[in-house]
Formats: structure tokens, C-alpha cells, sequence
């Protein structure tokens, strides 16, 4: 029987070995090049999507663990790039070498789908293992209380 997982609403076949992490899948046989690799490790939160809504690292996750589950990358965090993590990135000008921003706006979308007004504590916590060369650590922070923000004004 084929085996296949939602990606960003839509069915793909599995056509490569069960032991191929997702992050590969993603970027060389399904062209999805917004997730970067970065350490290939589980180390750096560059690689970050969510499963059923849950952040995780591509890197290190087999596609044989992901049969029928819902797998969404950057490209599928909202349908006109507008979701308002995305827009307060654009407002904070947060990214300088962009590298490691997709994973980050991944994993932040996962904390506010939990946690609509996280305080500051929370926001490091959860964006601890989210690493930047760049160091654009305050600007990402702004950006998540601003999105938090916009968030709460909508519910
Ligand atoms: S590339 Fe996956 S955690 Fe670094
Ligand atoms: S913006 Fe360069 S690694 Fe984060």
C-alpha cells in the first residue's frame, strides 16, 4: 500500500527509503527549500517544522514516523506569507543573513498555537534551542510579543 503525509494540505507520496529524515524529503525531492539544514543534528532549530501542529526538528525525524500525519513548512504557515509572526518579522526587521529564521518563526508559531500571551520567561524557554549566528535574538523577541499581541487583539 502507498504510504503518504499531508504536507502543507496536501497528500504526498512517500517514494524514498523510511529512513531518510523529513528535512531531506523536503528540500531535495519535494523542493520545499525554506527549511534550512543547518547541523543536521537536532542542535540548532534551523530544520524546524511542525507535525500536527507540534514543532519539530526535520533533521532528525525519519519520514517513516510521518505516515498520514500533517507536516507544515514556512511555505504552508499561511496562505499569502502573512501570518502575524510573519508580518511582525517584517515590522522588527528581524533577520540579518535570514539562515536560521524559517525554524525560528516555526517553532514561535508552535508556542503561540499553545500559549497566546507568553511572558517573557516562556518566550526564552521555548526559543532556547532555537539558534542564530546573526544574533538576532532581541529582534525575534520583539517580534513574538508584538505577534502575541496582534493575536490577542483578533481573538
Ligand atoms: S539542522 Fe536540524 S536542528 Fe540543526
Ligand atoms: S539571521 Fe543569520 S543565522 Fe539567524
Amino acid at each position: 500500500m502507498k504510504q503518504s503525509m499531508i504536507i502543507n494540505g496536501k497528500a504526498h507520496e512517500i517514494t524514498v527509503d523510511g529512513d531518510m529524515p523529513l528535512l531531506w524529503f523536503l528540500r531535495d525531492n519535494l523542493e520545499f527549500t525554506g527549511t534550512k539544514f543547518g547541523c543536521g543534528s537536532g542542535l540548532c532549530g534551523a530544520c524546524t517544522v511542525h507535525v500536527d501542529g507540534q514543532a519539530i526538528r526535520s533533521c532528525i525525524t525519519p519520514v517513516s514516523t510521518l505516515v498520514d500525519k500533517k507536516i507544515t513548512t514556512i511555505e504552508g504557515l499561511s496562505e499569502k506569507g502573512d501570518h502575524p509572526l510573519q508580518k511582525a518579522w517584517l515590522n522588527n526587521n528581524v533577520p540579518q543573513c535570514g539562515y536560521c529564521q524559517a525554524g525560528q518563526i516555526m517553532n514561535a508559531a508552535s508556542l503561540l498555537a499553545v500559549n497566546a500571551s507568553p511572558t517573557d520567561a516562556e518566550i526564552d524557554t521555548a526559543m532556547q534551542g532555537n539558534i542564530c549566528r546573526c544574533g538576532t535574538y532581541q529582534r525575534i523577541k520583539k517580534a513574538i510579543v508584538e505577534a502575541a499581541d496582534t493575536l490577542s487583539k483578533e481573538v
